[in-house]
């Protein structure tokens, strides 16, 4: 079955064959997905994640089944997960599952009798989001994913987005990652060849090609506050791209929002336009 569980299953071939297809379709209806129905199955909050699933699925032509607010479903009587995901996949050809813990859509995967899409696992990944950061570095550098100085700023030991990223830039030949964050919040994973760990912005954000800005989690127990300034991020080189997964809190001032760097709304609709190849892929092979 044709799970999509964390990064390192997506073969690199699969994903450029992806971000091409999502280049030429930008998002465009078809009927292709006109029998099909997909749960969205979310135990985290989410805005874009389970938005831009209902979307991509309504422009191929398919249904989703959207179950938000799991305090209102079975869960909260007590249902497990196992349960919940058979009684899904019993309606359902496939179910996107966003939860708190890590490793969940493993164990979902183990049980369903229909492909589970991981919409991010607590701490663990969150690999559409991976493909849709992929899409944007892809689309914004000529298609190229080479030669690039990322800078990931912000909680580094608990956002998902980062983790899913390092690994799909690591592939490419030649990329070097600055990693910024204070102590307490340093990349916890294995870092690639490449690195360069600071708390300090300011050392390397005029040699960085996309900055990768990201939230404290503070759900996850993360305690740290911090803001760049405009000025900051006016130093950056002029062929630079500045990314996040959103949702922003005190990170980026929306007074950058109109320079040609920021790429955090285009992202979103990225997102659409890969999410419904993906979807297309899953439900159709
Ligand atoms: C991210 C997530 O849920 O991991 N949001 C998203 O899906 N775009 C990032 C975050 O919550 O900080």
């Amino acid at each position: 079955m044709f799970h999509i569980l964390n990064v390192d299953d997506l073969a690199t071939d699969f994903l450029l064959d992806l971000w091409n297809l999502a280049l030429v379709n930008k998002g465009k209806r078809n009927s292709k997905l006109k029998n099909k129905i997909i749960t969205n199955l979310f135990y985290e909050p989410s805005t874009r994640t389970s938005s831009s699933f209902f979307s991509a699925m309504n422009l191929s032509g398919g249904s989703v089944i959207p179950i938000n607010n799991v305090q209102f479903s079975s869960v909260s009587k007590g249902e497990s997960l196992q349960d919940t995901i058979l009684t899904m996949s019993a309606m359902t050809d496939a179910i996107v599952l966003r939860h708190h813990e890590e490793g969940s859509a493993l164990k979902a995967s183990e049980v369903s009798e229909v492909p589970i899409i991981n919409g991010g696992d607590g701490k663990g990944e969150h690999p559409t989001q991976t493909i849709l950061d992929g899409f944007t570095i892809f689309n914004s550098f000529s298609e190229s994913m080479s030669n690039l100085r990322i800078t990931l700023v912000g909680d580094l030991k608990n956002g998902r987005t980062v983790k899913g990223l390092v690994k799909l830039l690591s592939r490419f030949n030649n990329n070097h990652f600055n990693f910024v964050s204070p102590e307490h919040l340093k990349f916890s994973d294995k870092l690639p060849n490449s690195s360069y760990e600071t708390s300090d912005i300011n050392s390397v954000i005029k040699e960085t090609d996309v900055l990768y800005v990201t939230r404290v989690q503070k759900e996850r127990g993360s305690v740290y506050n911090y803001e760049l300034k405009e000025e900051q991020l006016l130093s950056l080189p002029r062929k630079s791209i500045v990314m996040h997964p959103f949702p922003r809190t005190t990170e980026i001032p929306n007074s950058f929002d109109s320079d040609s760097r920021a790429k955090y709304f285009d992202q979103i609709k990225y997102g659409v336009w890969c999410r419904q190849i993906l979807l297309e892929k899953v439900l159709l092979t």
